[in-house]
């Protein structure tokens, strides 16, 4: 009798030290994973249009060359690597509105062909799309009159973004390499 008695009380402390443990482990739980629906919110849609000024000459570029083409005979400058910080406008004139920066690396990514492959930031700094950032991750045929570039990504106002940018050479100096670029983007985002 005594003998089962404490052969109880060490199973009910058993039991007791599992169900205490699994607590513990539920919290120190790292990840939830929920129904997608439990998201409610509505999806929206916005559309951008502004202009990204590529400065390559003058005392401030805004655009320059970290890792040059390591073939110089190479005419798509294959290999080649920069970075930017090219201002946005809401107009094609630098002087208009600023309404963001494009932040990022530029590569030439094709051997016999002049195209890029970008890994672009875009923060916005006006309006209500202050702080808010758009991801572009795409290679740019820079040659072809009308481009799409996929948009990856976005925070702040355009948390879970995803969209295109329709992009078009608005102006080039073949001789700065200077350029504008007219950007229309359609994001989806919550
Ligand atoms: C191109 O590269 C070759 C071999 O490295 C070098 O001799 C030549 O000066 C370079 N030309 C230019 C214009 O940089
Ligand atoms: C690039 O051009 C060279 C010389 O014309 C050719 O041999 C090579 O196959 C081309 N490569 C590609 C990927 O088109
Ligand atoms: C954008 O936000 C920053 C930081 O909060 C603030 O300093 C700046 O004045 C804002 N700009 C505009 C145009 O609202
Ligand atoms: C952007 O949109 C404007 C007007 O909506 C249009 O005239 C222009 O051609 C578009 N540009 C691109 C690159 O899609
Ligand atoms: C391109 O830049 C050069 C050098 O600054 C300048 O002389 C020329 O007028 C520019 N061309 C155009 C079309 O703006």
């Amino acid at each position: 009798m005594g003998v089962v008695a404490v052969n109880l009380l060490q199973f009910v402390s058993l039991v007791v030290m599992v169900l205490v443990s699994t607590q513990t482990l539920a919290q120190k739980d790292w990840g939830e994973t929920l129904p997608y629906k439990d998201m409610v919110k509505e999806m929206k849609v916005t559309k951008l249009q502004f202009y990204l000024h590529e400065i390559v000459s003058g005392d401030i570029p805004t655009s320059v060359t970290v890792v040059p083409a390591p073939n110089n005979q190479s005419s798509s400058m294959f290999g080649s690597i920069g970075m930017i910080d090219d201002p946005l406008t809401q107009g094609p004139e630098l002087t208009s509105k600023a309404v963001g920066r494009a932040q990022g690396i530029v590569g030439f990514a094709g051997l016999n062909q002049t195209t890029l492959l970008m890994a672009l930031s875009f923060v916005f700094t006006d309006d209500k799309f202050n702080g808010s950032t758009l991801s572009i991750l795409t290679r740019d045929p820079i040659t072809d009159p009308i481009r799409q570039f996929p948009v990856v990504g976005g925070t702040g106002m355009f948390g879970f973004a995803h969209g295109v940018a329709y992009v078009r050479t608005y102006w080039f100096n073949a001789t700065t390499g200077d350029a504008i670029l007219e950007y229309n983007v359609t994001v989806v985002h919550y």
